[in-house]
């Protein structure tokens, strides 16, 4: 066969491996370039050219091997691979260990099984399967309808087997299944197979085209891999039990079943669908119909075959064997729609719960409101520190004005209290001190040092005498700062003149003066002027934050009405989506109801 259509991109990054030439050439002998024993005792296939004959792939190139004992092998040498080959067939094997499957072929991994050049290079050793590969063994049945109705079944039990393991192959094709013959199934070519182990790797390649979805990338790798390409193979299969002209009419055979890739890309377009949907007995239009709509899917929404249980009638699933002519096909057929239709319930459902979580929680819209809010407050609270921040100096120097006001008042007040005390003290003469030992000779010492009236009784102090049989002295301080130093007065003399000046104090501070009105005004008006400059500045700031906030609110508000208008705009959008998948989940879920009832007719 040729690869013509298979398009597996090339995997980076790849390590080098030979070319296919190189390894025909090594392969002349055996013994030389294998390492395992049993391959390298074997004798490749020849072309007629009389060179190692081999099935050239994208991938590898596979060489037919047979031992003197007469077993026979197939070695895959790789012309490119990813850069964990390796470790994905160790996961592999791994994997099909754990399983007991028929489809399954035994392999084993050699990293270095081959010697090409200098350098040793991975192969894969397995035995020889009898049997053909799909497309020649369709080909040879095809007007054997209940074999092929059979070939259908077992596939869809197939892929039912490797989804219960959790498995996908990954390039589901005819070159890749072989029919031995007793019609059982095999797959080979493991390259591109998921097995959960390796779940979370990238897949690597696209698989054969002409069975794909055109959406299926090189990325795509998972358990649902296989579900576009069972679709196409199981529906292939059904149509040609059920009109072997197919094959003719559709070219079948050629690098496919009976669609391909351009089918797949431009199905309104496609003379494949066409034929198949324009037919009388209407089963098969609706199989294909089923398949035509899974290309309007996403990949990863494809929904698989359904199970073997739905698409039989139990007894026959059983036995597995195809029962001639009368074989129930309208019940496989029915089984494809049920599973369309279900997954079409499912996706409705999946729609609607979310449909129902959005509803009235606009989580954007929500978010946006909340923004708005903080950026509101952000920039009053800017606002109000920017306007404390200025105010604080004001106020400040008003504060400074205040206490040189109270300052100054103080110092007027004691000023004219001083005048107004030695004003009174004045009035007294020191001819009107009485005390003991005073006599009018003390009077007239005292006025003779200064001391005239009460108001020149300064400090008073007494100094011990200067020595035996001399006189203490009285030393008094009078207002020009003099001192007045005297004999004549004797120390309890001194103490009198003291309480005498206090007492004529006391009596004068009951009589103490307040600032005139007019003194007042004068200090007051000294500051009047400053703090108007001070108040108005102040108040100036103040009516410019107000305006501030009074335009950052304005200006905010727009937003705030728009967010509110949009988010009743979006919980009312939500509801008509509401509205609108139910309506539809109805409508699926009539489809769906009536089609189980069409199924379970179709079963004995
Ligand atoms: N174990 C096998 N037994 C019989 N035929 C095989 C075996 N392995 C491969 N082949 C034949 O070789 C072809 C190519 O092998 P495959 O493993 O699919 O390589 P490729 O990567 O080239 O697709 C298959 O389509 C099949 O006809
Ligand atoms: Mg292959």
């Amino acid at each position: 066969m040729t690869f013509s259509e298979t398009t597996r991109p090339q995997p980076a990054p790849s390590p080098r491996y030979p070319g296919a030439a190189e390894y025909q050439r090594a392969l002349q002998h055996p013994d030389l370039c294998l390492s395992d024993p049993d391959l390298a005792a074997g004798a490749a296939d020849l072309s007629p050219l009389g060179l190692p004959r081999a099935v050239s792939g994208n991938f590898a190139s596979v060489f037919a091997l047979t031992c003197p004992d007469g077993r026979r092998f197939v070695v895959r040498c790789f012309v490119r691979g990813p850069h964990d080959l390796g470790e994905r067939y160790a996961a592999i094997a791994e994997a099909l260990d754990e399983i007991e499957a028929g489809w399954k072929a035994g392999f084993e991994f050699q990293p270095s099984g081959i010697r090409v050049g200098e350098g040793r290079f991975p192969l894969v050793k397995m035995a020889w399967l009898p049997g053909l590969q799909l497309c020649r063994y369709v080909q040879e049945h095809l007007w054997d309808s209940s074999a092929l109705l059979q070939l259908a079944v077992r596939f869809a039990a197939l892929v039912e087997d490797l989804r219960s393991s959790g498995i996908a192959h990954g390039d589901l094709q005819h070159g890749n299944i072989l029919v031995d013959p007793g019609g059982n199934l095999r797959l080979i070519d493991y390259d591109g197979m998921y097995v959960p182990s390796l779940s979370g790797r990238p897949g690597g390649e696209r698989g054969h085209r002409n069975y794909q979805h055109p959406g299926r990338t090189v990325g795509d790798y998972g358990p649902d891999l296989d579900n576009f390409a069972a679709w196409v193979i199981y529906t292939s299969l059904l149509a040609l039990s059920l009109d072997p002209l197919l094959w003719g009419r559709l070219d079948g055979g050629d690098e496919c079943l009976l669609l391909r890739w351009n089918d797949f890309a431009d199905p309104g377009r496609s003379a494949a669908f066409a034929c198949l949907e324009d037919r009388p007995d209407g089963t098969l239009a609706d199989l294909s119909r089923a398949l035509r709509s899974l290309l309007t899917l996403p990949l990863h929404e494809v929904p698989p075959l359904p199970e073997l249980g739905e698409l039989l009638p139990a007894a026959r699933a059983r036995d597995g064997r195809g029962d001639g002519p009368e074989f129930p096909a309208a019940a496989v057929l029915v089984g494809a729609e049920v599973a369309t239709a279900r997954a079409a319930v499912d996706e409705l459902r999946r729609q609607r719960a979310e449909a129902e979580l959005d509803q009235g929680r606009a989580p954007a819209l929500r978010r946006a409101q909340e923004e708005l809010r903080n950026r509101e407050a952000a920039q009053l609270k800017a606002m109000q520190d920017h306007l404390a921040a200025s105010l604080v100096e004001l106020i400040e120097q008003e504060r400074e004005l205040s206490r040189a006001e109270q300052a100054q008042r103080a110092e007027a007040l004691r000023l004219l209290r001083r005048e107004s005390m030695r004003a009174e003290l004045e009035r007294h003469p020191i001819s009107r001190f009485y005390g003991p030992g005073v006599s009018p000779r003390t009077h007239m010492s005292l006025s003779w040092a200064g001391v005239r009236t009460a108001a020149d009784v300064g400090e008073v102090s007494v100094e011990k005498p200067s020595g035996p049989g001399r006189p203490a002295l009285t030393v008094i301080r009078l207002p020009d700062g003099r001192q007045a130093r005297l004999d004549s007065v004797s120390p309890e003399g001194a103490r009198a003149l003291v309480e005498w000046r206090r007492w004529l104090e006391s009596r004068a501070a009951l009589v103490a003066p307040e600032l005139s009105p007019a003194e007042e005004e004068r200090i007051l008006s000294f500051s009047r002027q400053r703090r108007r400059h001070l108040s108005d500045a102040i108040e100036k700031i103040r009516e410019g934050a107000r305006d501030e906030e009074e335009r950052v609110r304005a200006e905010l508000a727009q937003g705030h009405d728009e967010l509110a208008q949009a988010l009743l705009a979006e919980q009312r959008r939500l509801a008509a989506r509401l509205h609108e998948v139910d309506v539809a989940l109805a409508d699926a879920r009539r489809a769906l109801a009536e089609l189980e009832w069409r199924h379970r007719r179709a079963r004995p």
